[in-house]
């Protein structure tokens, strides 16, 4: 990892019908800039236009599939009162309408956008010991990613009240009895089980399965129109006080920790 660049932050990789997209900025727990949403959206549009491709796999590494939006970025618009790009808002409409299969491979953390994104999936492998967090509230924010509409659909009003505006920590096998995770599994079997379950959608019947899949998922509409409407919350809430006292204190407790 010592030669690591940002062009590695994404690695999108095609084989056997599926295109792995993976988060692998490890030192930072996978936490996501603008340029990493863009490459994520880059290979998903590279996946939806291939004949061979038939279905999306998201990983992360090792004990962590994402700590959410970067929160320098966070800081960064609330403190200059813009945000510099749309890259995000193009990541999430990709995964909203998304024509062909999104599975997940969660193992550890997945927070914020970490554990949204997962309600857009059509199937989700995490490992027993993965974590799933949305502090939004307590980062002074709100629900984003359609999440406030998509979220009590999948686990009921009670669920997701105590997911999304609690922010309470939801176990796998809490995420599990509440409709967000499919399969659990051992750590050390993740990536090898979700690839199963990637490689299994890739081999059905294209056609049948992507009609029934547009059945199955319904339409989506509402729920884009919800993530434009969450969105525009969201960048007013970024430049509250609340929220920039929540970064700045995020922000700091990582220099105390490396002066200690
Ligand atoms: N944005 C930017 N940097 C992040 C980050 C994020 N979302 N999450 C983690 N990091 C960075 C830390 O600042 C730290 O960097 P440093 O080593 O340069 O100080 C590094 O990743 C490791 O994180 P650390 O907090 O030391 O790891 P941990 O195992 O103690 O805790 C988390 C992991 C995920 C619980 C914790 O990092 C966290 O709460 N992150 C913020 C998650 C969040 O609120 N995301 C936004 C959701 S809307």
């Amino acid at each position: 990892m010592g030669d690591q660049t940002p062009n590695d932050y994404i690695l999108a990789h095609k084989q056997d019908g599926i295109m792995t997209i993976r988060m692998n900025r490890p030192e930072k727990k996978n936490a996501l800039t603008g340029a990493m949403y863009a490459a994520m959206t880059t290979a998903m549009d590279e996946a939806f236009a291939s004949d061979d491709i038939r279905c999306v796999l998201f990983l992360g590494t090792p004990g962590c599939f994402t700590a959410g939006n970067d929160i320098s970025d966070f800081l960064a618009i609330a403190t200059s009162g813009t945000r510099d790009s749309m890259d995000v808002f193009q990541f999430l409409e990709r995964i909203i309408m998304a024509p062909k299969a999104l599975v997940a491979g969660v193992d550890g953390i997945a927070v914020g956008v970490g554990t949204t994104m997962l309600m857009h999936c059509d199937q989700v492998v995490a490992s027993r010991e993965a974590s799933f967090k949305t502090p939004f509230v307590d980062l002074g924010l709100v629900p984003e990613a359609g999440s406030s509409l998509i979220g009590p659909q999948i686990m009921g009003h009670h669920n997701a009240m105590a997911l999304l505006s609690r922010g309470e920590t939801f176990s796998t096998e809490r995420a599990m009895a509440a409709g967000l995770v499919t399969h659990m599994v051992e750590s050390n079997t993740l990536e090898e089980r979700a690839r199963a379950v990637a490689r299994d959608i890739a081999d059905k019947p294209a056609e049948a399965f992507r009609q029934s899949r547009k059945l199955i998922r319904g339409d989506r509409t509402p729920v884009l129109e919800r993530m434009k409407q969450e969105g525009d919350l969201f960048l007013e809430r970024l430049k509250s006080d609340e929220a920039r006292a929540a970064f700045t204190a995020f922000m700091a407790k990582g220099q105390t920790k490396k002066a200690s």
